[in-house]
């Protein structure tokens, strides 16, 4: 089991939780993903990993409920225990695994969208603590979803919040910060990560293309088991199969197709519609895990 030392809301609906998980806190880098299960029969749920701790061996996650089971997540208490919390999975973001050097010749910009602020902070605080300060922009629908303001704050270089609404911060959306800041506020830079929701990194991925900056996203298509075996989060990148939860999360984000991963996503959601990728995608479907009904 794995205890809840701290639960509470971020903001919002958005929630943030403290686990004793001393294995995967000693193992984990930026970039990578915990599944989490509440009990024997609960639901499989990828989360990101906001923070870790290794000498305390606590990891923190922080989630939205979406469906039934991030729903009882949403009741758990400090005290309160996982029945499963497997990780760390996936591969870790690049810039925390290439050579220190390569990363410290590069102006970074990390573009963090709602509840994509979370993967995102781990990363800016690693490379802070390694001497790169990157520049942050943060978007939120509102100023009472902004989240990990003041935490971003201590690590980033610079760090520009912006709200759809114009309640908090600048006006507008993510992709609107970025072109005011290389068109209009000579900002330059050579490499972007944009980590939120798929249209956001969607977005991102076309204002980037047009100002040439190469652009990195954190794909979060539905998973179950988190080991490749069974398909669920297939993506293709340009021509190649990849699987987010063991080639990824992090990926080329000019290379997506964000159209048909958004389609597919939906899709997955119904058996008919997995049946029908089991018929498109073939082997790469894979199927067989007895969980989505795909392979029927
Ligand atoms: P949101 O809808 O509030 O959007 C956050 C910000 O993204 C907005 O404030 C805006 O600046 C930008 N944005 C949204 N749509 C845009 C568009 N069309 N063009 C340009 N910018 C746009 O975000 P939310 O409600 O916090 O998001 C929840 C979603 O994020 C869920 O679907 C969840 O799965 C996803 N998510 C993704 C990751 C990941 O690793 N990619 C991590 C956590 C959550
Ligand atoms: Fe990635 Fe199953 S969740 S292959």
């Amino acid at each position: 089991m794995y205890k809840i030392l701290k639960a509470g809301k971020l903001a919002g609906n958005i929630y943030e939780m403290v686990v004793e998980a001393p294995r995967v806190a000693k193992h984990c880098l930026p970039g990578q993903f915990v599944i989490v299960k509440m009990d024997e029969v609960g639901e499989r749920i990828p989360l990101t990993i906001c923070d870790y701790d290794r000498e305390a061996g606590t990891i923190t996650i922080v989630f939205q409920p979406i469906g039934a089971s991030t729903e009882k997540f949403t009741k758990l208490q400090a005290g309160d225990a996982f029945r499963d919390f497997v990780g760390p999975l996936g591969m870790p973001s690049d810039l925390c695994t290439e050579p220190l050097e390569e990363v410290k010749k590069k102006k970074i910009l990390f573009v963090a969208g709602g509840v994509g602020t979370a993967p995102v902070y781990p990363q800016v605080k690693w490379l802070h603590e390694h001497g790169v300060d990157v520049d942050v922009i943060v978007g939120a629908k509102t100023k009472d979803l902004v989240i990990l303001e003041k935490e971003l704050s201590e690590v980033a270089g610079n760090l520009y919040v912006t709200t759809d609404d114009g309640s908090y911060g600048r006006s507008g959306m993510v992709t609107k910060v970025i072109e005011d800041l290389v068109t209009n506020e000579g900002k330059v830079y050579d490499h972007c990560v944009a980590i939120g929701p798929m249209i956001m990194m969607k977005f991102c991925c076309l204002t980037t293309k047009k100002l040439n900056i190469p652009t990195i996203v954190s794909m979060n298509p539905i998973m179950v088991d988190g080991t490749g075996m069974c398909g669920a989060c297939r993506v293709m990148v340009g021509d190649e199969v990849k699987f987010a939860c063991v080639d990824g999360p992090e990926f080329d984000g000019h290379k997506i197709d964000f159209d048909a991963a958004m389609k597919r996503q939906a899709m997955y959601k119904t058996e008919e519609g997995r049946a029908l990728l089991k018929l498109r995608e073939g082997e790469t479907h894979h199927g067989g895990c007895g969980n989505c009904g795909g392979d029927k």
